[in-house]
């Protein structure tokens, strides 16, 4: 995720878009925070407007022009390096803020209910530009079934991070998060918490929230008791994933296998989504359709890495297999390895503290190279075409 520099001074702001009344919300909300212009500009002019007036801050109408809105996301940006984008509309829809998040815009505003959080953007707003290295880098784990292992991957790949890097596992799994059971660790506040303070949000309190694992993995876990029925809303879950890889050098998020809002929108603004799947045809198949549903989305192909884990050799399906129907490379196999798993998580201990000469800890280490050397395009193998055609015979 993108983290932006502490503010100094004032913030200029130019308006994209928005009506009278939009801005004469924007001057209540912001009053002598920033320097606001006199008017919008229409979304024809904005990119121009932009380039001549170099702001720290674009508020974009998305009532007006939805699509013009969102393709200006993207040109807007090549302008002014470490500009910060804001959508403003009267709307609240998930589909069109991951829109909004996915064409760059850092913030998603209606006004006055969120006047709090667009201040907030106003002030930390970028007045010296930052460099991609200050930024803590997202990585969402995501299963393509229940019990593939989506929750041993994000542990341990944050356990092989942490002796050099600040990490910390985010548990978006809101119906049966389990990460605090795995490492054993007794949470007093849950990212529940924080999201029913999300406005008062700040690396400051992040730290008191988060329970710390002895490999120095930090985790921001599910709280003990399960909720029904609870709908979560993706802006809260993307302020705290902000706050998250505004304090750690790495945020691990074990997203489960759950399609909703909360993994949704952490997909779609995270750095690197391992796809887990094992060498299995349910479990293949899933993952074929999730990596349908991610290009449904717009989710950045390059982002994405198919992880095979529980992998084992004399299987009927072969890593060929897998590629073959997927239509993508195998990023990484963790091998099958029940003692040392089982070992790990009964005892509340990641794999490296039981064995770490076993084959899953060699495997999962390697992986860190996959966080590490940043997002590599990937091509994928053979013709799409062919894609998953045996399977579905
Ligand atoms: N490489 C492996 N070798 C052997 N067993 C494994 C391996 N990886 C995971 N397991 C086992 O698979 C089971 C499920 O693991 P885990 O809970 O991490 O999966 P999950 O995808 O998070 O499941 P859920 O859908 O319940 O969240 C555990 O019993 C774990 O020990
Ligand atoms: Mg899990």
């Amino acid at each position: 995720m993108r983290r932006q520099g502490a503010s100094r001074g004032a913030a200029q702001v130019v308006v994209v878009g928005v009506d009278t009344r939009g801005m004469g919300l924007i001057r209540e909300c912001l009053g002598t925070e920033a320097v606001l212009p006199a008017s919008s500009v229409p979304y024809a002019q904005a990119v121009d407007a932009v380039q001549s007036q170099r702001p720290n801050v674009v508020i974009t109408g998305f009532d007006g022009d939805f699509e013009e809105a969102v393709r200006l996301g993207p040109l807007l940006q090549a302008q002014v390096q470490g500009i910060r984008l804001v959508a403003m509309s009267q709307q609240n829809e998930p589909e069109r803020i991951r829109a909004a998040m996915r064409a760059g815009y850092r913030e998603y505003v209606v006004l006055p209910a969120d006047g709090s959080q667009l201040r907030q953007a106003v002030r930390e707003s970028d007045l010296s530009p930052v460099g991609a290295e200050d930024q803590g880098q997202l990585i969402s784990v995501v299963g393509s079934k229940g019990g593939v292992g989506t929750t041993l991957v994000a542990c341990n790949l944050a356990a092989e991070l942490s002796p050099v890097q600040r990490v910390c596992v985010v548990d978006l799994d809101f119906s049966m998060g389990d990460v605090a059971a795995f490492l054993d660790l007794q949470p007093k506040s849950s990212i529940h918490d924080l999201m029913a303070s999300v406005t008062r949000l700040d690396s400051r309190m992040l730290s008191g929230s988060v329970s710390v694992h002895p490999s120095k993995v930090h985790v921001l876990a599910q709280p003990m008791e399960l909720f029904t029925d609870e709908a979560v809303a993706g802006e809260k879950v993307l302020q705290v994933l902000t706050v998250v890889a505004d304090t750690y050098q790495y945020a691990v998020a074990d997203c489960g296998c759950r399609i909703d809002e909360a993994t949704l929108t952490t997909t779609a603004v995270s750095d690197l989504i391992l796809l887990v799947c094992n060498p299995d045809v349910p479990s293949v198949k899933n993952a074929w359709r999730r990596l349908q549903l991610m290009e449904r989305q717009g989710t950045d192909k390059g982002t994405v890495r198919l992880v095979v884990n529980k992998w084992r050799k004399g299987l009927e399906l072969s890593l060929a297999d897998i590629e073959r129907s997927l239509g993508v490379p195998v990023a990484a196999t963790i091998a099958w390895d029940e003692e040392t798993c089982m070992s790990a998580i009964n005892g509340g201990r990641i794999l490296r503290e039981i064995d770490k000469r076993s084959a899953a800890v060699r495997d999962i280490s390697a992986m860190v190279s996959l966080a590490t050397e940043g997002v590599l395009r990937v091509e994928a193998p053979g013709s799409e075409k062919k894609a998953f055609g045996w399977l579905f015979k």
